[in-house]
């Protein structure tokens, strides 16, 4: 019906596809019947003519469509869903999960493994021994009804042609486009089948998106794409200029969630999840104002609810917490300061990069990762240091180089603020 050859140039000289143009294109690579080169150089031109809001939509359409979409009509009440773009150190949804599922919340999450910088939640929780991410629908459901909270792996039903494409992406350099990102985010969500979803786009160095004003564009696609599907979307825009909270690596980010869930560990990371179980469970009318919402989810840290969730979710999924809080960690080696001063700047990207070169990610899809390893990053962009004080720890099987880490964080004399942590809550 269409010619490859002629949409790749109607794309490539600025013009809008139609819906017809669009399914054509994602049906075809779905099936395999558009050769990989062709849909390589459409890539190409979308990433530098991008898309309008309607071709957007029309793309995650045909995504969502290229494959299964999951009934959770099923589980009672409000089915809520949450999405990072990824970041360094991110350990979001471990906490999250039960947390949401501790103030009445109905959360059935489908999660990734990491690659490159950014780590996975279906890595980080198989640092739990028994953890079982493979749940059968089934069981997903029945587990969501009964603790209120379930994370699975993504399966490769789920919009197939966002792998195709994905795939092509990440070796054409065209990842960073609003409209490929968008849409490859929203097919996999609505895909989920959530009635609320709260989405966090995190924006700085450790990000895809590294500039403010392009993260809070993406947000804003995301969040009409859903609400054109007639679902409740919020986004956040969180800071990834430094790591979220102190940990960075599998167990060590687990080890830190529960922290959190017992009412401690880094302020930050307690905000955060704060403030997004407060948004998920306001949208989904379990509390009647945002500040409600909020003080709920404070107390459910506080006073062991979450915990107690948290606790029954791990069992249920098959995970043996006593034995993962029995084992011992490594030995950390401690990266002492140089000199005294103030914390200008972090690059979050190099710390998650060497955390990932430590073993605690995959360079390659088939490396094998080392729950073990990791970083703990003890200050923040404006905290003030004295020479000889202990910044980071590094966890390692091999004899540990500071030389990266103490590369990452800038000390300098000037006082400097430390940035917002979430810069903008859109659709609240
Ligand atoms: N995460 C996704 O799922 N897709 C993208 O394109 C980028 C981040």
């Amino acid at each position: 019906m269409f010619r490859m050859v002629e949409l790749i140039a109607k794309k490539r000289d600025g013009h809008p596809h139609t819906e017809a143009e669009i399914k054509f294109i994602i049906e075809g690579l779905t099936h395999q019947a558009i050769p990989d080169y062709q849909i390589s150089a459409w890539l190409m031109a979308v990433y530098f003519q991008s898309m309008n809001e309607e071709e957007a939509f029309y793309l995650t359409k045909a995504m969502l469509e290229s494959g299964e979409q999951i009934d959770l009509s099923s589980i009672d009440g409000i089915k809520v869903d949450k999405h990072s773009t990824g970041g360094v150190g991110d350990k979001t949804t471990i906490a999250l999960a039960p947390l949401v599922a501790s103030m009445g919340g109905k959360m059935a999450k489908l999660s990734g493994r990491g690659l490159g910088h950014t780590g996975g939640t279906i890595d980080k929780l198989e640092s739990i021994p028994g953890f079982n991410t493979g749940l059968s629908s089934g069981a997903f459901i029945s587990q969501v009804n009964t603790i209120g909270c379930a994370v699975a792996g993504q399966t490769a039903d789920v919009a197939p042609a966002d792998k195709i494409l994905y795939a092509l992406r990440d070796v054409t350099g065209t990842v960073p486009s609003i409209p490929l990102i968008a849409s490859s985010i929203m097919a996999k969500k609505l895909a989920a089948g959530a009635d609320v979803i709260v989405l966090d786009v995190k924006v700085g160095d450790g990000a895809f998106m590294k500039d403010a004003s392009e993260a809070e564009a993406l947000a804003r696609v995301m969040v009409k794409i859903g609400e054109q599907y007639g679902k409740k979307v919020t986004a956040f825009l969180t800071n990834m200029n430094e790591p979220l909270g102190e940990a960075i690596g599998n167990r060590l980010e687990v080890l830190e969630a529960i922290d959190a869930l017992n009412g401690q560990g880094p302020a930050d990371f307690r905000h955060l999840i704060i403030d997004l179980a407060a948004a998920i469970t306001y949208q989904a009318a379990l509390y009647p104002t945002y500040e409600v919402a909020q003080n709920a989810a404070q107390t459910a840290l506080d006073n062991g609810q979450a915990y107690a969730r948290f606790e029954a979710f791990i069992k249920a999924q098959g995970g043996d917490l006593e034995a993962f809080l029995h084992t011992d960690s490594l030995a950390p080696v401690r990266v002492k300061a140089p000199h005294s001063g103030t914390v200008q700047s972090m690059a979050a990207l190099d710390l998650g990069l060497a955390a990932m070169h430590l073993g605690a990610g995959r360079a390659k899809k088939d490396d094998v990762i080392d729950p073990m390893v990791g970083l703990k990053i003890f200050k923040k962009i404006g905290d003030s240091v004295q020479k000889g004080e202990v910044m980071a720890e590094i966890y390692s099987r091999t004899v540990a180089d500071d030389s990266a880490v103490l590369k990452a964080i800038t000390l300098g004399e000037k006082a400097v603020e430390n940035p917002p942590l979430i810069v903008k809550k859109i659709g609240l």
